[in-house]
């Protein structure tokens, strides 16, 4: 049975694997993309968006541009850790591709209106599209079969303050949105929550790379080696596979720049994965709500485990899951694609 879903991403390099992973699954029906702002620029994001449409030889998939700044903050990218185009140095053609008419609040409005109940909604980027949608329909919690974010640090440092993970902190006001109007969905329907407390235990490393290779028959001869130059790029011959290799190696030097080795934290195609089979975690309810008026702690998700607020849990948290397990299903999915779509006795060489 596949699963209609509505996804909102602000693409970047793991927002292109989630993207990818979702493409390449075949429990996955993908409704519309939302393009938020955050890792770039929203126009880049929808860019990036159409681009990897094409990139997968995918059918026609709407794709929605949304607000170009958080709902009450000037808008803050992050080049440096997802590269200037947001795809880290991979290159990819502009689309010819149409961006929807619709804002990407009014798809999220009209796809969940248009099935009610069955569309699950996948949020990899900062909440701001989703609070607008909020506003346009009140009852989307109703409305939406589930939601699952990819957002927030419970019991774990942040990633772009010591207390804040970066999609809250771009928008922190959107998140509390969320979480507060999500607080009115069903016991059985609580936003699933992807925070860094696990998501910075899925790490990529360059043997995965080359396992998605070896499943796409291409010989990659430049799988990314922490001896490498800065910047080297891949002549693979699948080129979703070059993209990969192009677009994760500079996630790799980011993540090596900051002292976490040289790997990749695969964030988003994680909350994918959760929200393809919430039982690849987990998951344990909270009350989560977002400080918006700290000045040290401005954009902390807090989760009340033990209902000392006296308020209803509003989220499950993936708390537990098997990176290894998670890596083997991504890395045959998106293998098995690559070379579905670029079948290994025709692909083009650079
Ligand atoms: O904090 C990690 C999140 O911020 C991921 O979604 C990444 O793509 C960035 O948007
Ligand atoms: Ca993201």
């Amino acid at each position: 049975m596949r699963q209609k879903i509505m996804v909102d991403v602000d693409t970047g390099i793991d927002d292109a694997l989630a993207l990818l992973y979702l493409l390449a699954d075949p429990r996955a029906d993908i409704a519309a993309i939302a393009s938020t702002a955050g890792n770039v620029p929203v126009e880049q994001v929808a860019a990036n968006n159409l681009a990897l449409l094409d990139l997968c030889r995918a059918p026609e998939i709407e794709v929605a541009l949304g607000a170009a700044q958080p709902l009450a903050i000037p808008l803050r990218t992050t080049e440096d850790t997802h590269g200037p185009q947001g795809i880290g140095y991979a290159e990819l053609p502009v689309s010819a591709r149409p961006l929807s008419p619709r804002s990407a609040a009014q798809v999220w409005v009209d796809v969940a209106r248009s099935a009610p109940g069955t569309v699950l909604g996948l949020c990899t980027g900062p909440l701001t599209n989703l609070a607008l949608a909020l506003e346009l329909e009140p009852a989307l919690p109703q409305l939406l079969r589930r939601l699952v974010i990819m957002g927030g640090a419970f019991q774990h440092p942040g990633n772009t303050t010591p207390a804040s993970e970066w999609n809250v902190h771009v928008d922190p006001e959107a998140a509390k949105v969320v979480f507060d109007a999500f607080s009115a969905a069903p016991p059985d329907r609580r936003p699933i929550v992807c925070a860094l407390d696990i998501t910075e235990t899925i790490e990529m490393v360059p043997d995965h790379l080359r396992r998605i290779a070896e499943y796409a028959c291409t010989e990659p001869d430049t799988i990314p080696d922490p001896g490498d130059p800065l910047g080297m790029r891949s002549a693979a011959t699948n080129p979703i596979v070059r993209f990969l290799i192009d677009a994760v190696r500079f996630y790799f030097e980011f993540h090596r720049q900051y002292g976490q080795g040289y790997l990749a934290h695969m964030h988003d195609p994680f909350a994918a994965a959760v929200a393809l089979d919430p039982a690849v975690a987990v998951l344990r309810p909270a009350t989560v709500d977002v400080e918006l008026a700290g000045t040290i702690t401005r954009a902390t998700t807090v989760a009340d485990w033990a209902g000392m607020w006296g308020r209803e849990p509003n989220a499950d948290i993936a708390v537990r899951t098997d990176p290894a397990a998670f890596f083997d299903q991504m890395i045959a999915r998106i293998g098995e694609f690559a070379a579905t779509v670029y079948p290994p006795a025709v692909q083009e060489v650079r």
